[in-house]
C-alpha cells in the first residue's frame, strides 16, 4: 500500500490526495493532486473521505486492467454501485437498477435492448435531423453579444438530440436536463434536504415515464428508444423498475456528458488559441478535434468498482468489498500514453485512444451518437467560421462524478 507524506502546503485536515472532494472540481484544482498520484502513488488507498476508505486508480494501464476484469471487479449497485457514493436510493424504496450497475449476464441481456439504437446505420438515419437543429440554433445566436454558451447550445442541443431519441413531447423537452441533474449529482444524497427533494423529483420524472410507457406499451412499435425497449424481447426479462432504471441512465449518460463536452471544447479551443487556428485553417481535423475534446475534457470523472474477492492490484493488496475509483480524468492524462497530455491538441495522433468511455464490457453504447453530435456542432461552427471567445472562467459543477460545467459566459465573432 502506498504511503506518502502531505504535499507541504497542505493544511492536514483531510488527505491532500484525497480527490474525491468535490471543491477540486467546482475551483478546477484536480490536475494537481492527480498529477502527484500519477507520478508517485498510481494506484493509492485513500483512508478517509466523504465517501469512505477507496483506492484511487489514476494512471491508463490499471485502468484498463480493471475494467478488463469485470467478475473480480464489479460494476452491481448490489455491490455498491458505478459511483463513490453508495446508492442511498435503493436502500429506500425507490429502486432503480440500470444495466450499467449490473454484472454479467443480467447487464448483457439489457444492454442488447438499446443497443440497436446505436448502430452506424441509426446514426446515419439520426445525423440530417441533428445536423438541422443544429444549423438552426446556431444561426439564432447573437453575434457580438455576451450570452451563457452551456445553457443556450450545450445543453439545448443534448436536450433536442435526447427528445428526437426517446421522442418525448418537444414541449416538454428541457424536463430532461433537469431531472439529469438531479438524478446525476451524488453530492446532493450527503444532505437529509436535497436527498429528499432528489427523491421527489426522481419520483415526479418516474411517473412521467410510467405514462410514456403506458402509451407506447398500447402503439405499434415505432423506431424510438422507448419503444424499442418495450418491444424487445429482453424486455419480457425486465421489471418495470429496471426499464425505468434503464431510461435515467440514457438520460443522464446522454445529457451531462455531451453537455459538457460541448462546453469543454469551446473552452479548450479559447484557451489553446494557437490549436485553434490550425483548426480553423484546417476543417480536416473536425472528427479528430471532437475526439481530443472529449479526452481533454473528459465528463465523467470516474467510475467506481468494488472488488467481489481478495485480489492482487499490480502489488497491492485489495480486500473484497474495497471500492475502487477509476479516474478516467486522471487516465486521459497519463504522459505515457498521451504527449504533452495537458495540451488540447486538435491533431493529437491518439486521441482516439482516451478512456472517457470507459473500457470494456460496459464502455459507453452512446458513444458513436456523442461523437457525432460533438463532429455536427464543430463541423456547422466551422461553416459559419465562427469563433466563440469566453468572457470569464466558467462556473463549474461541485461534484467528483459529472466534471462539467454550469455557466460559460461568451461572445461570437467571425474568423
Ligand atoms: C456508459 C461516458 C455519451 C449512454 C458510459 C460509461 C462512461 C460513459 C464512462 C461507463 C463505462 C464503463 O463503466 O466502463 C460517456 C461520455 C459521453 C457519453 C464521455 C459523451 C461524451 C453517452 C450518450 C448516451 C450514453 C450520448 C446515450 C444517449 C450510456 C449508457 C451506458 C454508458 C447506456 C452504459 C453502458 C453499459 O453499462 O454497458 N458512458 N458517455 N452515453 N453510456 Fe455514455
Amino acid at each position: 500500500m502506498a504511503t506518502l507524506a502531505p504535499a507541504p502546503d497542505a493544511v492536514v485536515a483531510h488527505d491532500p490526495l484525497d480527490v474525491s472532494r468535490a471543491a477540486l472540481y467546482r475551483d478546477h484544482l484536480w490536475e494537481e493532486p492527480f498529477r502527484r498520484l500519477r507520478a508517485e502513488a498510481p494506484i493509492y488507498r485513500c483512508e478517509d473521505s466523504t465517501f469512505g476508505p477507496y483506492w484511487s486508480v489514476s494512471t491508463y494501464k490499471p485502468i484498463v486492467h480493471v475494467e478488463s476484469l469485470p467478475e473480480l471487479y464489479s460494476s452491481s449497485w448490489e455491490y455498491g454501485g458505478i459511483t463513490l457514493a453508495d446508492p442511498v436510493d435503493q436502500a429506500s424504496e425507490f429502486i432503480m437498477p440500470m444495466f450499467i450497475a449490473m454484472d454479467r449476464p443480467k447487464h448483457t441481456d439489457q444492454r442488447r435492448t438499446v443497443a440497436p439504437a446505436f448502430t452506424p446505420s441509426e446514426m446515419t438515419r439520426l445525423s440530417e435531423s441533428m445536423r438541422a437543429r443544429t444549423s438552426a440554433l446556431l444561426d439564432e445566436l447573437p453575434i457580438g453579444q455576451h450570452f451563457d454558451w452551456v445553457d443556450r447550445v450545450s445543453v439545448e442541443l443534448t436536450t433536442q438530440m435526447l427528445a428526437i431519441l426517446f421522442d418525448f413531447p418537444w414541449e416538454d423537452r428541457r424536463k430532461l436536463p433537469y431531472w439529469s441533474d438531479w438524478a446525476g449529482n451524488i453530492e446532493l444524497v450527503h444532505n437529509e434536504e436535497t436527498r429528499k427533494q432528489r427523491l421527489e423529483i426522481l419520483f415526479e420524472m418516474g411517473s412521467y415515464f410510467q405514462t410514456l410507457w403506458n402509451a407506447r406499451a398500447h402503439a405499434a412499435p415505432a423506431p424510438d428508444l422507448i419503444s424499442m425497449m418495450i418491444h424487445s424481447e429482453a424486455m419480457s426479462g425486465m421489471s418495470q423498475n429496471e426499464f425505468m432504471g434503464n431510461l435515467v441512465l440514457l438520460i443522464v449518460g446522454g445529457n451531462d456528458t455531451t453537455r459538457n463536452t460541448m462546453s469543454g471544447l469551446v473552452y479548450g479551443l479559447d484557451k489553446f488559441p494557437d490549436e485553434r487556428a490550425k483548426l480553423e485553417a484546417d476543417p480536416g481535423l473536425i472528427a479528430n478535434t471532437a475526439s481530443e475534446a472529449i479526452r481533454w475534457q473528459t465528463p465523467l470523472a470516474h467510475m467506481r468498482r468494488t472488488a467481489t474477492a481478495d485480489a492482487d492490484l499490480f502489488g497491492h493488496p485489495i480486500a473484497k468489498g474495497d471500492k475502487l475509483a477509476l479516474w478516467y480524468i486522471s487516465g486521459n492524462r497519463d504522459e505515457s500514453v498521451f504527449a504533452d497530455a495537458d495540451r488540447f491538441k486538435v491533431d493529437r495522433d491518439n486521441a482516439r485512444r482516451h478512456l472517457a468511455f470507459g473500457y470494456g464490457i460496459h464502455r459507453c453504447v452512446g458513444a458513436r451518437l456523442a461523437e457525432l453530435q460533438i463532429t455536427i456542432l464543430l463541423a456547422e461552427m466551422a461553416k459559419r467560421r465562427m469563433r466563440v471567445n469566453v468572457l470569464e472562467e466558467p462556473q463549474r459543477v461541485a461534484a467528483c462524478f459529472v466534471n462539467g460545467y454550469t455557466a460559460m459566459p461568451v461572445e461570437i465573432t467571425r474568423y
